[in-house]
């Protein structure tokens, strides 16, 4: 490695480091979250848009957060603090280090519930719950566990404790190595699953539905929700990328590498949309269910098709551990703050972000059972029925995450010096120029319009 002074290791290799991002990337984001925001948000046209939010907003974020990660060597705040330094800018610009620590805390705490979802329902796979299952009881399954807050809270509790025992015992690197298998696991299963899909009479109609854009339906909403996918779906505007860049190397190549993970992220999400929708539609069910989506659907393919308790089982475990590397994560930039920040050793940090992320959670628990009445800020008529686990993700998703990765984009676009941008990303010159474009221009405006008419709709 060249002349800069490391302030800690590095990757072991290209490998470690791409499976670490795409096991941050790949996650609940991509196989619970897209598919239910689709159906939420009619199809085809929310794919598109989010389709171009990857390409021209996400790519290019994905790419400063890396480059500035590298560059600064530090934590995020740290990072930004010192690169805005070097360039006699504000300091202030170490706001969106720290912006990202809170939308990191936000996100897990719910992210946590969901991870405890995908956990019951491992148990649900091995006891052949879904076996006969029908529209109704594999709705009355579902149903049965957002009613009750002690098996939500058990299992959020388990989850946490998941999450917080391998960010104590530092063995990222087991999971590393198991992410090598598991990963590619969970591709195939997908795959699998999107044959058997292929197989049902809703196939067509549901191929179509996620593809085929039906442009009326798009609104300054739905827009600004497949924005705010792009950057969850990508664990975008939270630092966390800046945090793993600061451990990669001068030769790996930042733009080939943000592609790679791109892709992988975006078609895991779409072999997962295209198994689940011709499910929905060859068995009436609602396309627009909600964050249920993934659980009142799959288990019914899983029930009747061949095999299916032995892939039920499969898929479950799968979709945990997809969730478990993304909430390491997630947790992660917490616990670094935390322990810069307060005497706390990194264990007693560890446990403390743990605890107070687990005690948020309860929040979200109580959002789909004895607070679901309770809507903090519905007295506004954009928030009106909108739950504490739904401002959560409103909050996240559709404010913070685009509003701290436009603030880094201008960093870099318009702060930061041309050439030793260029350096940094080792692209041909033209390729460099499109980059250079489209970061000045295209994802700023766009991430700026996208959020003004979303919030004004
Ligand atoms: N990208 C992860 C997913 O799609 C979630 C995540 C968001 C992880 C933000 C880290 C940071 O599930």
């Amino acid at each position: 490695m060249s002349q800069k002074s490391h302030t800690h290791a590095q990757w072991s290799s290209r490998v470690a480091f791409l499976l670490a991002a795409v096991g941050s990337s790949v996650g609940l984001g991509n196989i619970w979250k897209f598919p239910y925001m689709t159906g939420e948000s009619g199809g085809g046209a929310f794919v598109l848009v989010y389709l171009i939010c990857i390409a021209l907003i996400g790519l290019p974020i994905l790419m400063s957060e890396w480059m500035l990660g590298r560059l600064g060597q530090k934590n995020p705040m740290s990072t930004m603090q010192q690169i805005s330094g070097r360039l006699k800018r504000s300091p202030a610009w170490a706001l969106v280090g720290l912006a990202g620590i809170l939308g990191a805390y936000l996100i897990l705490s719910f992210y946590s519930v969901i991870g405890g979802w995908a956990l019951a329902y491992v148990k649900y796979a091995v006891t052949n719950t879904f076996g006969g299952l029908d529209n109704d009881s594999v709705g009355g399954l579902f149903g049965g566990l957002l009613e009750s807050p002690t098996a939500l809270l058990g299992w959020h509790s388990v989850f946490m404790i998941m999450t917080v025992g391998v960010v104590i015992g530092g063995v990222a690197g087991g999971l590393e190595r198991a992410a090598k298998t598991l990963m590619p696991a969970l591709g195939i299963l997908l795959l699998v699953m999107v044959l058997y899909a292929a197989t049902t009479p809703g196939f067509a109609e549901g191929a179509s539905y996620l593809l085929m854009p039906d442009l009326s339906k798009l609104t300054g909403e739905t827009v600004l929700a497949a924005l705010g996918h792009a950057f969850f779906t990508l664990s975008l505007g939270m630092g966390i990328m800046m945090a793993y860049g600061s451990y990669l190397s001068d030769d790996v190549n930042i733009g080939r590498t943000a592609v790679t993970v791109a892709i992988m992220d975006t078609v895991i999400a779409l072999m997962a949309g295209l198994a689940i929708f011709p499910i929905v539609f060859s068995n009436g069910l609602d396309a627009g269910a909600g964050p249920g989506l993934i659980f009142q659907t799959l288990p019914l393919a899983f029930g009747q098709m061949s095999g299916g308790w032995f892939f039920g089982i499969l898929f479950f475990v799968l979709l945990v551990f997809a969730a478990w590397t993304s909430s390491i994560s997630l947790l992660e930039p917490i616990v670094e703050w935390l322990e810069e920040k307060s005497p706390l050793s990194r264990t007693g940090a560890t446990i403390a972000a743990g605890l107070a992320t687990w005690a948020l959670g309860i929040a979200t628990v109580l959002s789909f059972n004895l607070w679901s009445g309770v809507h903090p800020l519905g007295v506004f008529a954009m928030f009106e029925g909108k739950t504490i686990f739904d401002l959560l993700d409103y909050l996240t998703s559709k404010i913070m995450l685009p509003l701290t990765g436009l603030a880094t984009i201008i960093f870099v676009g318009w702060y930061m010096q041309r050439d030793e941008l260029r350096t940094q990303l080792n692209m041909s010159s033209g390729a460099f120029s499109v980059w250079y474009a489209i970061s000045r221009f295209i994802t700023p405006i766009g991430v700026a319009a996208v959020f003004i008419f979303g919030l004004l709709h």
